[in-house]
């Protein structure tokens, strides 16, 4: 095997307990590094060997090291554990204290001091190899709960480094999660990360929660201000969801193959081609409900209502954490049911449940979901569950029913899946029933429209998404994105349209002097066609003070306006809203004295007066002299005015007395108008607070490079008026 590349070089760094592939040894001494279960791999196989990185991981055998090596274009890093890490850290702490807390904690969760030790004493292990391994300024991605502490080693070790995180299990509600010992240094290691991926809104909303009531620390919409230093500065992190998903493409190409189709079809004869043929896929864990489905099939034959002669219910359970006691009780009470069940209603030529313990390679798998005509996905709690996104992905004949509890992350995006509460076994059993009887159009309209839901979301569109968040991902190209048009079209057709736009940067490329900055051309004739049009509002979002926006944009009158991140507003009147107390008018005067001081004694700088604070600009001083600059800014304020909102963008450092952001502004914006449907465009960090109060409907478009929550980029503020162009044409019914 070729060796890998010398520590230290790897700009994108993958961390997971399990490396993507597992050692194995047979009896004659072979070895052979088989793909490793779990979800993870499948998801992020495809990125990695698309963008040469490397993957830090457990090699799944203890006590023996390995050197880093290459394996199908990957290169791995082992991290050694010992037989005792294994039980404490993996079997211990992460699979019987996080795993079952996590899971709502279906099965009791064990808190155990010495397993934590080892959680930590592990943690810090996989820290440093991914230390030792990236380069500098590199992209670190560290996966799920064996892991939570790995962001914040990361970023005490090695500052330069660009930290995501990605939960890809549940994240309990407050009232479970506040049960951890360990709850405030979990969070604190989390909150090492830069963006902090869940699976579900719901995730991303516990953690927050979290955060708040046990740190106190702000958070807004997906942001959190997470102090970093002694002088009340703070770093911003992001904990949104990123639903993950599959190869959609690969699953759907393999379910095409030939040899896999008469490999379906030679199941479906060896079963006795029973009429229905239901499916179960899991690890065979407490969370995926595999008892509270026999239960319901079991009850089905009882009643009549189904037969052992018409249906077939095949169940692979593959074999997982095998020495956790919860486990083994799991293993005996779901082979003790099977046994019962198949006792009580099999015949000699019918088997009730065909059960499996094992795991099968993906192409058996895929001639599995092939033959089922049901699919069965019934778990108490599952962070995503990607068999059920499998199951639609090889169904490229359009039919196949898929039966998902509302449970599961995917229920958040599988909406036409029958859905189902597993604890409700009348529910589930109407629900398989009808799942058999359901007529062919029903089954085809509901699967065609999973189908365009899995394809969209892709693990290569996951993956993207995640990184855009993260680090702003590769140079923009010009001209509108095709993606983005097709995007266009629907946002066009929407009742009440409210299209909010920042000025600098977006609309008007960034100038040295604030005051001569101007709109492209074309834009003001871009939003007269926009105001034209009945149903939609225009609305510029800046942070700039009111005055001053106007000064630059010269609006349209019926333009809704927010200054000063707002601060002010002006919405159809000609009035500005704007009101101060006197403690802050106050604060406001202390500002302008020290950062006057400091603008006259480092050339460059100047000094923009706000509503309700103050700008220093440093874009005409020298690196040196701007960095000295906001230093010192932030050093006397913090002293002097330590309740100000500190906001810093590109080449400019804000002090303000009240807090608001552009996000504030633009739920004010959206309430006023009444809004269907939201599209922002911005360029700056301070924009991101607009993007992160944009819901799943609305879109946001991000101008330039840059880490963003935006959906869409483009290259400049030229193209942002061909967007606007764009949409007026669509609604107007003008496009070609
Ligand atoms: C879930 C977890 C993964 C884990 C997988 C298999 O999908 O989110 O992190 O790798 O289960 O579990 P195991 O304990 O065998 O790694």
């Amino acid at each position: 095997m070729p060796a890998a590349a010398p520590a230290g070089t790897y700009t994108l760094v993958v961390v997971s307990n399990r490396l993507p592939v597992d050692y194995e040894e047979a009896p004659d001494g072979t070895v052979t590094w088989r793909t490793s279960p779990g979800g993870l791999v499948t998801a992020l196989e495809p990125l990695m060997r698309s963008s040469h990185g490397a993957w830090v991981g457990w090699p799944g055998v203890a006590d023996r090291d390995f050197e880093p090596f290459e394996n199908d274009g990957i290169s791995l890093v082992p991290v050694r554990l010992t037989e005792t890490d294994i039980e404490d850290y993996y079997e211990g702490f992460s699979n019987d204290t996080l795993w079952p807390l996590y899971h709502d904690v279906i099965a009791p969760p064990s808190f155990h001091r010495e397993t934590w030790d080892a959680y930590v004493a592990v943690n810090r292990r996989f820290a440093a190899s991914a230390v030792a391994v990236a380069a500098p300024g590199a992209t670190v991605w560290v996966h799920d709960y064996q892991l939570q502490l790995v962001p914040r080693m990361l970023r005490e070790a090695r500052p330069d480094l660009v930290i995501g995180f990605f939960n890809h299990i549940p994240f309990p509600p407050y009232g479970i999660y506040a049960q951890l010992p360990w709850r405030k240094q979990i969070l604190h290691g989390l909150l090492g990360a830069d963006v902090i991926g869940f699976q579900r809104v719901a995730d991303a909303g516990n953690f927050s929660q979290a955060v708040r009531r046990l740190f106190g620390y702000p958070t807004r919409g997906v942001v959190i201000d997470v102090p970093s230093g002694e002088d009340g500065d703070s770093r911003r992190v992001i904990a949104k969801h990123f639903p993950i998903s599959i190869d959609a493409a690969a699953y759907d190409e393999l379910a095409r193959r030939p040899e896999i189709q008469a490999r379906a079809r030679q199941i479906r004869e060896d079963l006795g081609n029973p009429k229905t043929l239901m499916l179960g896929v899991d690890r065979l864990d407490y969370t995926k409900g595999i008892g509270h489905r026999i239960k319901a099939f079991g009850e089905l034959l009882a009643d009549g209502r189904l037969s052992v002669e018409d249906v077939t219910l095949v169940q692979i359970a593959s074999p997982s954490r095998e020495r956790v006691s919860t486990y083994m009780a799991l293993r005996d009470e779901i082979e003790l049911a099977v046994g019962r069940l198949n006792g009580d209603f099999s015949t000699i030529s019918h088997t009730a449940i065909s059960y499996h313990h094992h795991s099968y390679p993906r192409e058996e798998m895929v001639a599995m979901y092939l033959a089922a005509d049901v699919m069965l996905v019934t778990a108490l709690r599952d962070g995503m569950n990607l068999v059920a996104k499998e199951y639609v992905a090889v169904r490229f004949d359009v039919d196949g029913v898929l039966v998902l509890s509302e449970f599961a992350g995917a229920a958040d995006e599988l909406k036409q899946a029958i859905l189902i509460n597993p604890h409700d076994i009348d529910g589930t059993k109407d629900a398989m029933v009808r799942a058999v009887e359901m007529p062919k159009r029903e089954r085809t309209r509901r699967m065609r429209s999973l189908r365009r839901k899995v394809a969209e979301n892709d693990v290569a569109a996951w993956s993207a998404s995640f990184l855009r968040a993260l680090t702003g991902g590769a140079a923009v190209p010009a001209g509108i994105p095709d993606d983005l048009d097709a995007e266009l079209e629907s946002l066009a057709r929407v009742e009440n349209l409210l299209i909010a736009l920042d000025f600098d940067g977006t609309l008007a490329p960034h100038v040295d002097h604030p005051e001569d900055a101007r709109a492209v051309e074309g834009t003001r004739e871009a939003v007269q066609a926009l105001l034209d049009l009945p149903g939609v509002r225009v609305a510029l979002v800046s942070g700039r003070a009111l005055v001053s926006l106007q000064h630059v944009a010269q609006p349209q009158s019926s333009v809704l306006l927010t200054g000063s991140h707002g601060i002010e507003v002006q919405l159809d009147t000609p009035e500005i809203e704007l009101n101060l107390l006197s403690s802050e008018l106050e604060q406001l005067d202390i500002l302008a004295r020290v950062l006057g001081a400091i603008s006259a004694s480092v050339s460059g700088t100047t000094v923009e007066r706000k509503p309700a604070g103050l700008a220093l600009h440093t874009r005409l001083a020298s690196e040196k002299g701007g960095q000295t600059a906001q230093r010192q800014a932030r050093e006397q304020l913090s002293e002097q005015l330590p309740g100000l909102t500190v906001r810093e963008g590109i080449n400019v450092l804000e002090f303000s007395v009240r807090s608001s952001t552009k996000g504030d502004a633009l739920q004010k914006l959206r309430e006023y108008t009444g809004a269907d449907r939201v599209f922002y465009a911005g360029d700056d960090v301070t924009d991101e607070d607009a993007f992160s109060v944009l819901g799943d409907d609305d879109l946001g478009l991000k101008i330039g490079q840059g880490a963003t929550l935006a959906r869409y980029r483009v290259r400049s503020p030229k193209e942002v008026t061909e967007v606007l162009i764009r949409i007026a044409a669509l609604r107007s019914g003008q496009t070609s």
